[in-house]
Parts: C-alpha cells; sequence; structure tokens
C-alpha cells in the first residue's frame, strides 16, 4: 500500500462535459462502518462502500484485530463482528498508507483495548501530527511512544478499563472527536467530547445507528457536548454508503468551468456538516441544482445537476471552513477562473492534511499562471474571469489525492496542457476518477 510507481498523465483543455454519473461511497463513513460493524455482536453488512486505498487499510487493520471482514461484491462487503472489548493483539505493524483517518480512528479504538499496535504509513502521513490525538488518549491512560514530532511510527499500549474523560477539542477535527468517543465505547462510564465549532457527524449518527448510549446537547452559543456511555454492546447494521461529496466535488467544479458542459452527480451526500461547497459554489453563480433530494442509510442525499456557470469571486466566510474542509483545493480552481477575487481565511488546519494544501496549491497555481497570494492562513485568488489560466506546467502532488485531482480539473480548463507527476495517490479515495472524466468527454 506504501510503495507505488509513479503514474505521470496531461490533462488539456476539454470538450464539453455531458453526461451522468454516480460517485464512490463516502470515504468518512466508509470507514466508520467498516470500525463500528467489526466491533457489533454478530454479522453486518455494508453497501456502496469505497474501495479506495485508504478504506481499504482500515479493513485490513480491522482483520487483523480480530474481525472477519468478507468482500460480496462490487462495494458489498460482509462483517463479523468481536463485540467491543474483544479485539484483538494484531501480530504485524498495522500499515495505514496515506490514510490519517484511519490512525487517528483507529488509535482511538486501541487506547481502551488491552492490546498493543505499531501504526506505519507512506511519506505523507508519516509527516502529519498525531499530538492531536496522543494527548487526549494518553489522558484516558494509553500509554503512547511516538517518532519525534508526535508522529509515525508510533506504537500504543492499550489500558483496559480506560479512564473516562471529558475533552475540549483545541481545533476543529472531527478525526479528534472520533478517536475519543471510540475510545470511549470501551470505558466505563461517560466520555464527552466538547466541540466548540461543529465538524462532520457521521460518527454520532453511526454510533447511535449501532445502539450505543449517545447524547449531544448544543449550547445557546453552538458549543456541542457529545456523551457516550461506554462498555457499550453494539448490534450489527445494513449500512448503505452515500455517495462522497468530496469526490463530487471535483466534477461539481469541472461542470461549472467547462464551457457547455451539463452533468448529473447522482447520490451525492449531502450531511450539512459536509455540504459547505455546494452553497459557497451558489453563492458564486454556480447552476447546481439539487433533485430527488432523500435520504440514504440515515444521510441527507440528493442528485446534483451541474451546469457551466459564469463564476463570482466571493469572501468566504471562516465558520463554514470545517463543513468544506477537504474541498479548498478545488474551490481554489474554481476562484482562479471566477471574476474577481476570492479571499479565505481560518485556513491554517489545511497545511496538516495529506501536504501543506495552502502551499502546494498556491505554488501550483502560481505555475499555471493564475495569480494568488497565500496568506498564513488562506489564499487570495483574482480569476480570469472565465477565460482559461495559460497551463503549460507540470504539478507536484506530494502524495496528495485531492491535489492531483484539483489540477487535473484545472488542465480542463488551461490553453496549455497541465501534466501532474503522479496520478496514483488518486487511489486513496477516488479509483475511478479518470474513467468517470474520460466517460463525461466522449
Ligand atoms: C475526516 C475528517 C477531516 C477530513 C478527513 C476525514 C473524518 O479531518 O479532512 O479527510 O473522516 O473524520 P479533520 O477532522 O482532522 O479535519
Amino acid at each position: 500500500m506504501t510503495d507505488q510507481t509513479a503514474r505521470p498523465r496531461r490533462f488539456s483543455a476539454s470538450a464539453p462535459l455531458k453526461g451522468r454519473i454516480a460517485i464512490p461511497g463516502d470515504k468518512s463513513i466508509s470507514h466508520r462502518s467498516l470500525m463500528l460493524s467489526a466491533l457489533a455482536v454478530g454479522t453486518s453488512r455494508v453497501t456502496g462502500l469505497l474501495e479506495g486505498h485508504d478504506v481499504l487499510a482500515t479493513a485490513a487493520a480491522m482483520r487483523a484485530m480480530g474481525a472477519g471482514i468478507e468482500r460480496w461484491g462490487d462495494g458489498e462487503w460482509v462483517i463479523d463482528g468481536v463485540g467491543v472489548g474483544a479485539l484483538l493483539q494484531p501480530r504485524e505493524a498495522l500499515d495505514m498508507g496515506n490514510s490519517g483517518t484511519s490512525t487517528r480512528l483507529l488509535m482511538g479504538l486501541v487506547a481502551s483495548h488491552p492490546i498493543t499496535a505499531t501504526f506505519v504509513g507512506d511519506a505523507s502521513l508519516s509527516g502529519r501530527p498525531m499530538g492531536r490525538v496522543i494527548d487526549p488518549l494518553s489522558q484516558m491512560g494509553a500509554d503512547i511512544s511516538a517518532s519525534p514530532g508526535g508522529r509515525l511510527p508510533l506504537m500504543v499500549r492499550g489500558l483496559a478499563p480506560a479512564i473516562p474523560l471529558a475533552y475540549r477539542l483545541p481545533m476543529a477535527s472531527a478525526q479528534v472527536k472520533s478517536a475519543v468517543l471510540l475510545a470511549g465505547l470501551n470505558t466505563p462510564g461517560i466520555t464527552e467530547v466538547i466541540e466548540p465549532v461543529p465538524t462532520r457527524d457521521h460518527s454520532e449518527r453511526m454510533l447511535r445507528g449501532f445502539g450505543a448510549d449517545l447524547s449531544v446537547e448544543t449550547e445557546p452559543d453552538g458549543t456541542r457536548h457529545i456523551r457516550i456511555r461506554g462498555e457499550a454492546e453494539l448490534k450489527p447494521q445494513t449500512i448503505v454508503v452515500p455517495g462522497d461529496p468530496s469526490s463530487a466535488a471535483f466534477f461539481i467544479v469541472a461542470a461549472l468551468l467547462v464551457p457547455g458542459s451539463d452533468v448529473t452527480i447522482a447520490n451525492v451526500g449531502l450531511n450539512p456538516t459536509r455540504a459547505g461547497l455546494v452553497e459557497v459554489l451558489q453563492a458564486m453563480g454556480g447552476d447546481i441544482a439539487l433533485l430527488d433530494a432523500r435520504e440514504v442509510g440515515g444521510e441527507p442525499v440528493a442528485d446534483l445537476r451541474v451546469r457551466h456557470s459564469a463564476l463570482k469571486g466571493i469572501e468566504i466566510d471562516p465558520a463554514v471552513v470545517p463543513s468544506m474542509v477537504d474541498e479548498f483545493p478545488i474551490l481554489f480552481i474554481a476562484a482562479a477562473l471566477a471574476e474577481g477575487r476570492t479571499v479565505t481565511t481560518g485556513l491554517d488546519e489545511l497545511r496538516v492534511k495529506e501536504s501543506d494544501r495552502l502551499a502546494v496549491m498556491a505554488a501550483g497555481l502560481q505555475a499555471i499562471g493564475a495569480r494568488v497570494e497565500e496568506s498564513e492562513d488562506g489564499l487570495i485568488i483574482d480569476g480570469t474571469g472565465g477565460d482559461p489560466v495559460p497551463g503549460g506546467a507540470t504539478i507536484a502532488g506530494h502524495l496528495d489525492h485531492r491535489i492531483c485531482m484539483s489540477f487535473a480539473v484545472a488542465g480542463l480548463v488551461s490553453k496549455a496542457p497541465v501534466e501532474i507527476d503522479d496520478m496514483a495517490p488518486v487511489a486513496t479515495s477516488f479509483p475511478n476518477f479518470e474513467a468517470l472524466l474520460e466517460g463525461l468527454q466522449a
């Protein structure tokens, strides 16, 4: 999972994108469905599971800790859970590949089980900070030895019974929230996470769906208190994973930018804690219609019809950042072709994603001839007003799937082709990205 051969590819000015596509399952929900199914007592079934490398890393890890996990068909998986408290000690290091979500959430699970696990990952993941989960999990009693700077490789020695904790999140992070809640699953009493800024709530929804005793209380200022009663018994479920809005994002922006496009993207998850990009693009003038709004697997879903639009620059309210935290790279590409200035702030978390997404996007945008300025916590972009950008550059993807896909979309609206040095990382979250793009161009 960690070693891949580089796969460079060029993207050039595109004919109109036309047609209907279905995007793969949501990455966040896929990870959680495997983890909770593996902790339930009995057999769960998941359909629509994202079969990207990140989720496969979670599947392999849960298998190594005792769960029976089998693939029955395309996106269809059957999981035999071991029960909360009964995870087995893995015999080898858990290879997390590129996946921060697998690492942080699984560290939470191991922390309150009487087992020891070593976590390793690729160069990108090994540069990312784990101190944010090491702190609360250590307070719950786990003994964690990490590489310098709180990084991978690291070893978690769990404590059972662990010590319940009330933890106020120091940064808006669903991964940290989820790590503490998952540790709380096998901890006696009540574990509480205090969340001043709401982040994606898939863990809360799914824990409840599996029968955990979880409550959410919201203060008048919006601060959320999420409490879980530990030593839970989870009941097996049938889960339908909706399409990933963070994957849909690339085709939404591509359809808005490529003249003459008209694309329908089926089954897109629109949980309000994830739907920021659609709202921002609509406010920029994007023609995005929500069709057949419905519920799938306890999550709001709709089909999106997206037509080419003239976009206007916008000042983005930092309050919406958590609801589109993974969508800024592709939003920056949209801004590069909008009319006028787009200003973003409050994006410091982007510096600790699969790459430093502010620095890498600023460098790439400059390389393709867009007008961009980097500040400490955001980018300021002056768009072309709809004209193609010059392009004609090679972009270093830095093992970051979303950087690769963002500049692939930029290539579709560039005068000279844009080359991505390595498209292999795209398989972490969106294995059929290029195939779907080619289908819409045909
Ligand atoms: C995720 C949370 C986000 C996001 C990541 C997936 C999750 O990270 O960037 O791609 O599944 O919980 P943070 O919670 O660290 O912001």
